[in-house]
């Protein structure tokens, strides 16, 4: 048995033995008295009556083990044309200093705390102090809308609002400021403070008495310790798309956490502390969180904080320039970034201007990577290539080739056989295990490994019947698939309304929910359909209500404007078109799935439900109209 399955087989054969000889790598003011409670099951929590600091293990810990000159982050903007680079000790410096600000403004263990901020190092100082506080942070992405942001106030019911003057978009500014106080005005609870930092290409005006000054507030700010918490205490609220317009607050609690990640990184990543680690993402994301800021610092890597994009910032050899500059070692991206790389440069002739030579292997997740990509990568970059499923609630991989215990073959087209801690089955709907190469639900056996989401922020029952409830025993990934004969996992599609827009997670209920609220639709439908560089973009079908006798393209003008302003821009809703009518099953269910495939021109049946099989043709003919729909 090689290392990979002896390993895979010790976690699932003895989990308490395995992850509590695996929590031994970090730091506990006071260990455990139970390595996994399972008496509120299927709630489970690990390492209970534990007490740790996921700062002191992300930050002090190195100092003070006189690691203190390392860099621990790094960041490079070609937003701005900025970089500037902190080692441990200025990073202690710099969240020690902003956990006294939120402290002496009555931030403490428990307060939620939201982050509204864009690529720059004060948005992990920011998630750092808290941490370090014990209050819980909630990151808001910097694309969403101020209805979204205000969403998320309400529910989070944050004491405080850490944000920044603006973003900055290839071509435009984005003024947070303005968004943030529309969602404050609009949420059920207000924030005692702000805390603003004020960047050169925007200045916001600020309210007296409520909103703060970050430089300031740094200016006179005095250090504050690592607070010891409970291993169960939650580190943060990530909210990710359900199926509704409703977030779903992704809890993350500290304990299982810095264990889980601390592991990835030396088993699935074969990062070695000291070691450049470049996660490609947002800090709004789970990858963000995950990879950006906690795993590599727990791990003592010079983690790289990058405000840019692949491609126009300034071109398509802006990832090679950073590898060269910084010596990074392992990149982790979203497929999305390599297509868009691979149809500005498709030769690789700017990899060639570059040495990548520090760079030992590429790891992709956020969506399926396309075979296509996969091979231009491996044959560019002539370093493994790791395709890996992961979601916003398991925190860190279900699947991927370790390539820090074993590396086996790739296979495209998989997202690699599930990593230890994770008993991956496939299961029909009558809850039987299914043979391999059959298509079934992915589900995971109980309990998820340290690290995954124990619940969801003010929505137990929510959390119960979104994943648990289908498949006692399992948690639900809402993700279809199989594992074939070789054990290798292939995520195929989800079996509810998510769909991921350039590795942005986004659900078409919610955009439904917005078209709906327009005073002239009827009834409508939101899918994902195929896009060459984004893997999946929205496309809306409208009927309109009896009498309105309006220029479809006006209401569709109108619709995407709407979804921009309610959503935000990184719904990328961009297409829709006018129908008749939308066709339904005998039960009245919308066939948004039959209507994807020929939207897609795939293969499609019709379904023996249907009520009128006509709709299907009229819906053919009108997506014609807009460029889907084709003859392949
Ligand atoms: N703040 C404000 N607006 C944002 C934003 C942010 N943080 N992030 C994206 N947007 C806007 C974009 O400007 C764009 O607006 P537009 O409609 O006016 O052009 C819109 O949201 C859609 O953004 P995106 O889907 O990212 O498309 P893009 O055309 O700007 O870029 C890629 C395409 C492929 C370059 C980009 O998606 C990318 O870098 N992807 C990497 C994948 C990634 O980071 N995934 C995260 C999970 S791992
Ligand atoms: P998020 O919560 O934003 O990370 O999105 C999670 C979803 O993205 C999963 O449920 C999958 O549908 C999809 N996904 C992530 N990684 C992969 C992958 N490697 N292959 C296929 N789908 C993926």
């Amino acid at each position: 048995m090689g290392a990979y399955q002896q390993t895979y087989q010790r976690s699932l054969d003895d989990p308490e033995g395995f992850w509590a000889e695996v929590a031994e790598a970090i730091h506990w003011d006071k260990k455990w008295d139970k390595v996994l409670d399972d008496s509120g099951a299927p709630e489970y929590h690990w390492f209970a009556g534990g007490k740790l600091n996921t700062c002191y293990n992300a930050v002090d810990r190195h100092v003070e083990a006189g690691f203190g000159d390392q860099l621990a982050l790094v960041y490079d903007s070609p937003a701005t044309g900025k970089q500037r680079s902190y080692t441990y000790a200025e990073l202690q410096d710099q969240v020690a200093r902003l956990a006294g600000v939120l402290a002496e403004k009555g931030v403490g263990k428990g307060d939620r705390v939201i982050v509204y901020m864009p690529m720059i190092p004060e948005a992990a100082f920011s998630m750092l102090a808290c941490a370090r506080l014990g209050a819980i942070h909630s990151v808001v992405f910097g694309g969403f809308a101020a209805n979204e942001l205000a969403v998320r106030i309400t529910d989070a019911a944050p004491k405080a609002v850490l944000t920044a003057s603006c973003g900055i978009e290839p071509g435009r500014v984005i003024a947070y400021k303005p968004l943030l106080d529309q969602a404050i005005e609009m949420a059920e609870c207000k924030p005692d403070f702000c805390l603003l930092l004020q960047r050169p290409q925007e200045a916001a005006s600020m309210i007296p008495g409520r909103d703060l000054d970050w430089e300031e507030c740094m200016a006179t700010a005095t250090a504050h310790g690592c607070v010891s918490v409970e291993a169960t205490d939650p580190l943060y609220i990530l909210y990710t798309s359900g199926t509704t317009g409703e977030p779903k607050g992704v809890v993350r609690d500290n304990g299982g956490h810095a264990v889980a990640l601390t592991w990835s990184m030396r088993n699935i990543y074969d990062v070695q502390p000291g070691d450049v680690y470049w996660a490609a993402s947002d800090v709004g994301w789970v990858v963000g969180h995950s990879y950006i800021v906690y795993a590599p610092l727990f791990n003592r890597n010079t983690t790289i904080l990058f405000e840019g994009k692949p491609v126009g910032t300034p071109d398509a050899g802006v990832f090679w320039r950073v590898i060269e500059e910084h010596k990074v070692n392992v990149l982790f991206t979203a497929p999305t970034a390599f297509r868009a790389i691979k149809k500005e440069d498709p030769d690789g002739t700017f990899i060639k201007k570059y040495d990548i030579s520090s760079l030992r292997s590429l790891f992709l997740a956020g969506e399926r990577s396309d075979p296509a990509t996969l091979e231009w990568a491996e044959e560019k970059l002539a370093v493994p290539v790791v395709d890996h499923w992961w979601q916003t609630e398991t925190g860190w991989a279900i699947c991927a080739n370790c390539l820090g215990l074993e590396q086996f073959p790739t296979l495209h087209g998989s997202a690699g056989k599930p990593v230890p801690g994770w008993n991956l089955q496939v299961l029909d709907e009558s809850g039987k295990q299914v043979e391999s190469d059959k298509i079934g639900a992915l589900v995971v056996k109980l309990p998820l490994p340290p690290g995954a989401f124990p619940t969801l922020w003010n929505a137990p029952k929510r959390w119960y019947q979104a994943y648990m409830a289908e498949y006692p025993g399992y948690y639900l990934t809402a993700d279809a698939g199989m594992i074939d004969a070789n054990g290798y996992a292939h995520v195929m599609s989800r079996t509810d309304d998510i769909i991921n827009v350039a590795g942005h997670r986004l659900s078409t209920g919610g955009m439904e929910e917005v078209l709906a609220g327009h005073p002239d639709v009827a009834e409508c439908a939101v899918m994902g359909v195929a896009d060459e560089m984004k893997g999946q973009v929205p496309l809306g079908l409208l009927v309109l209500k009896s009498g309105v006798d309006r220029n479809p393209d006006d209401v569709v003008a109108e619709v995407v404007a709407l979804v921009r302003e309610r959503i935000g821009p990184v719904a990328a809703f961009k297409k829709a078109v006018v129908v008749n009518r939308l066709p339904k099953t005998r039960s009245g269910k919308i066939l948004r799935g039959t209507m994807r495939k020929i939207a897609d021109s795939e293969p499609w049946k019709m379904p023996a439900t249907i009520d009128d099989p006509a709709i299907l043709r009229e819906i053919g003919d009108s997506l014609r109209t807009i460029g889907y729909a084709g003859d392949k």
